[in-house]
């Protein structure tokens, strides 16, 4: 991901979370050298994930599949790469945040191995207020 892809990059943000990334948060998560990734079918963006990494551990801080897209099977090949990048970058495990009400997000997380390992108190909005955070992690060295 680079600074011409926002335009497209929100508007799949925009069309598939309640709530979205701004601007200025994914120009933040470039500024900061953070592993943006788009993912392209013929030339067009149909996706994104960002990760961050240091001191052997990643965190995979957004990954979206735009909405009339989903349930194809993108999602679960994005977070494999994913997963394969951040061990490219040196991580030992792999973490994230969700939402428990995504059960779709849930399902493949753990499909793919990731395991509860805490919560976060009221980390979301939400359209009642606070959501908390399911935490989950992945560790990479178990992985093929
Ligand atoms: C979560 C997300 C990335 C998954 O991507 P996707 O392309 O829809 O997912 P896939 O088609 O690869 O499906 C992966 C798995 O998700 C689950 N899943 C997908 N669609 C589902 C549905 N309609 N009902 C139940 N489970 C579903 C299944 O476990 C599926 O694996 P399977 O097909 O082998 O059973 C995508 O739905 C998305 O972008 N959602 C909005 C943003 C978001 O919530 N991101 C995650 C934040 S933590």
């Amino acid at each position: 991901m680079s600074e011409p892809d926002l335009e497209e990059v929100l508007q799949v943000e925009f069309l598939s979370y309640a709530f979205p990334w701004s601007r200025g948060i994914f120009q933040d998560c470039l500024k900061s050298g953070y592993d943006c990734r788009v993912m392209c079918v013929e030339q067009e963006i149909v996706g994104h994930a960002i990760i961050s990494a240091a001191a052997g551990e990643a965190h995979l801080l957004n990954v979206c599949v735009r909405r009339d897209l989903q349930g194809r099977g993108y999602g679960r090949l994005f977070v494999r790469q994913v997963v394969q990048r951040a061990k490219l970058l040196g991580a030992e495990q792999l973490f994230l945040e969700v939402r428990p009400s995504n059960k779709i997000a849930l399902k493949l997380y753990d499909s793919l191995g990731f395991i509860p390992i805490g919560v976060r108190k009221d980390y979301y909005p939400s359209d009642i207020g606070r959501e908390d955070a399911q935490v989950l992690a992945l560790p990479l060295a178990e992985e093929e």
